[in-house]
């Protein structure tokens, strides 16, 4: 079995970091390795240490003096809007309706989905993110399409036809019965085959009629270890137009709460708006709130209100994502500098090293996949990112007068892109430089 041993500086998170100096919450070795067996992380720390492990036909690749971390992780993002962001002028549903809905129109044309989902996946890698949750569109193929090109390149994913049966273009909607049926028949041919996940996705309650949510509840029913992925609490505006369809619900979360929608696996876009009831049922259930600030800031949605919901006394847990197209960029350190600066607008400052926990580790609990991604522990995949905090000459420039593990996250965070990101692998495999 082909065995690649990677050096350079190592960085890997055990538990959410409580403050900077909380050393206990990760471990980073200065001259580390990473030792790569079959896709699989064979041993990881300090160099002398990994290298006696490695046997003799070992290929070395030597990052130093970078730094490796485990592959980030996208826990919300739309492959079908590529060609959306940087879409100019709109709050949440018109931007839907006058863009979104448009384009997404083109992925009844399978060799389109084809192209996108190739195109969405070399971003995503050439940034450094090895696992994301994503939407397709609500065509089947879109699915398939998707499926069929992380499968191809051994990614880790989750990702699921969106459900979506009113208020939106003809072309653009299914039926309960055939989004039931599309959505099993991709859950058959693609959950567990390889590293794909797949997720029952009704896009929000404002395009899912009741008996569609009946189906969505049914499909969770019928395979309950699924994700199920979904939007809440975005906007002021889609908050009302909701109530109005579902008039008899206590609240927007009380919609998903009756077809049987929260818990563990469930992963709700944005969560702006929650009341304390609604924060509660998500907690109460395990449900995850996911943090899209880019878009959040781009739509004009609203301050995800992130150090009150992990200290409230019943804690949301959450992940971090970019929302494309939503979203204005693909990296998850731009997001999490954005993250940043939505924090400090509510008051409170998040601290780099929780910042990275975050966009690895983090993410990987809430997307329920941290015994196999998120971390550089033995016996997991080594999907790996490493990065360049002198990238740019302003980075290096900066990094002249940084002289802390922090100091360096927070300038990677602050200052940092796709150009920051030397190398990403995939279960082991060099895939950025071969772009
Ligand atoms: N709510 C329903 N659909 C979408 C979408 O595609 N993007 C965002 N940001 N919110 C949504
Ligand atoms: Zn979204």
């Amino acid at each position: 079995m082909s065995e690649t041993l990677i050096r350079g500086r190592v960085l890997t998170f055990h538990a959410e970091p409580q403050g900077m100096d909380d050393h206990a919450s990760y471990s980073y070795e200065e001259d580390g390795a990473v030792l790569v067996r079959g896709g699989i992380i064979a041993a990881c720390g300090d160099y002398e240490d990994v290298a006696a492990k490695a046997g003799p036909e070992h290929l070395v690749i030597d990052h130093r003096p970078h730094l490796i971390l485990p592959g980030f992780i996208d826990a919300h993002a739309h492959f079908p809007q590529m060609q959306v962001i940087a879409s100019y002028g709109a709050e949440l549903l018109d931007w839907l309706n006058n863009y979104t809905f448009p384009e997404e129109l083109r992925f009844d044309d399978l060799q389109h989905g084809r192209r996108v989902a190739r195109l969405f996946l070399d971003e995503l890698l050439r940034n450094g993110t090895t696992t994301v949750a994503a939407y397709c569109s609500v065509h089947k193929t879109s699915a398939e399409a998707f499926f069929a090109e992380a499968h191809a390149r051994n990614m880790c994913v989750v990702a699921g036809k969106v459900m979506m049966d009113r208020n939106a273009p003809d072309g653009l909607t299914d039926t309960p019965q055939s989004s039931y049926d599309d959505s099993f028949a991709l859950i058959e041919e693609w959950h567990g085959r390889g590293r794909l996940n797949y997720a029952v996705t009704p896009r929000f309650a404002i395009t899912s009629t009741p008996e569609q949510m009946e189906m969505a509840g049914a499909l969770m029913r019928a395979f309950p270890d699924l994700h199920m992925q979904t939007h809440l609490s975005e906007n002021h505006a889609e908050i009302a137009f909701t109530q109005t369809l579902y008039p008899d619900a206590p609240d927007y979360t009380g919609i998903y709460e009756h077809y049987g929608l929260l818990g563990p696996k469930a992963l709700f876009g944005h969560c702006i708006h929650l009341s304390e009831r609604e924060a509660d049922v998500l907690s109460d259930s395990g449900s995850v709130a996911v943090f899209c600030p880019t878009s959040n800031l781009f739509l004009g949605s609203g301050l995800f209100d992130y150090q009150r919901y992990r200290g409230r006394a019943k804690p949301l847990r959450i992940a971090s994502a970019t929302d494309v197209g939503g979203g204005t960029s693909y990296s998850m350190l731009r997001t999490m500098d954005e993250g940043y600066k939505v924090i400090a607008l509510n008051g409170e400052k998040l601290n780099p090293l929780a910042s990275f926990w975050q966009i690895t580790r983090g993410n990987a609990q809430a997307l329920s996949l941290a015994e196999r991604v998120g971390t550089l522990e033995e016996g997991t995949d080594a999907d790996l990112v490493v990065l360049n905090a002198r990238a740019t000459p302003v980075m290096a420039l900066r990094m002249e007068r940084a002289d802390s593990l922090a100091e360096e996250l927070f300038v990677l965070q602050t200052l940092g892109d796709d150009r920051a990101v030397v190398e990403t692998y995939v279960a082991g495999e060099a895939v950025k430089s071969a772009l």
